[in-house]
């Protein structure tokens, strides 16, 4: 993986058909998508669950960009050896799950994955000033996690803040939740170069229809690229 601000759109999986992983990650790659977000949660860091890493491992076989697992667990630290042995390219986890995410991320690092912190939308940026060396991205998110389909709330002066907080340090910073051809522009106006989108990626598609996945991944790149 090399670093670039490129914007990248990684679509999460979340928006998928669950009864058929493999084909709707293979959809949404031949339809332009640039990482493959992966949404993991546990029911009681949020009030939904997903999947574990023998699910994600199996989702690895499919992958062929980049696997961008996003951990709404509590705790995180038990886990991080598995979600290496699962394939993650890139481990998030949120500064709210635990007492100790420095450690958190010093131990992703040392399993051989990039490290992601993300922050609820209560959460100043200010919570990451001292893991930006330890971070490869920071995830903001724009809405409570724990579902696809919400409504986007503004963080953009956060994105600014971290922006000018991260400097020239090779950290991605990655926004999370209710991204879509409205709001992408905004965030990446802001500073932000990797937009996860669920709904806005699989709505009015499926297997057997990609190149909706296609037409939308396309809209959200359009809307940006005028940013
Ligand atoms: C929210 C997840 C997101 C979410 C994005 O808890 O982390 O990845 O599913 O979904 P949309 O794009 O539908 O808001
Ligand atoms: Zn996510």
């Amino acid at each position: 993986m090399t670093f670039d601000r490129r914007v990248k759109i990684a679509p999460s999986i979340l928006s998928a058909d669950f009864a058929d992983f493999g084909r709707e990650i293979r959809a949404i790659e031949d339809q332009g998508a640039d990482w493959v977000h992966v949404d993991v949660m546990d029911n009681h860091f949020v009030p939904n669950l997903t999947f574990g890493p023998p699910a994600v491992k199996a989702f690895r076989r499919h992958v062929t960009t980049v696997m961008d697992v996003h951990l709404m667990i509590a705790p995180v630290d038990p886990s991080i050896d598995a979600y290496a042995e699962a394939g993650a390219d890139i481990l998030t986890a949120h500064v709210e799950a635990g007492p100790h995410i420095h450690r958190t991320l010093q131990a992703i690092r040392g399993a051989g994955m990039k490290a992601g912190v993300a922050l609820n939308p209560g959460t100043p940026a200010e919570a990451v000033a001292h893991l930006l060396d330890l971070a490869d991205l920071v995830c903001v998110m724009t809405v409570n996690p724990g579902f696809g389909g919400q409504k986007f709330i503004d963080m953009t002066g956060k994105i600014r803040a971290l922006r000018e907080m991260i400097g020239d340090r090779e950290v991605h910073i990655e926004v999370d939740g209710g991204v879509d051809p409205d709001t992408a522009p905004r965030v990446v106006a802001a500073g932000a170069d990797v937009l996860v989108a669920g709904s806005a990626v699989f709505r009015g598609g499926s297997v057997d229809v990609p190149e909706v996945y296609g037409s939308n991944i396309a809209a959200i790149r359009a809307a940006t690229d005028a940013a």
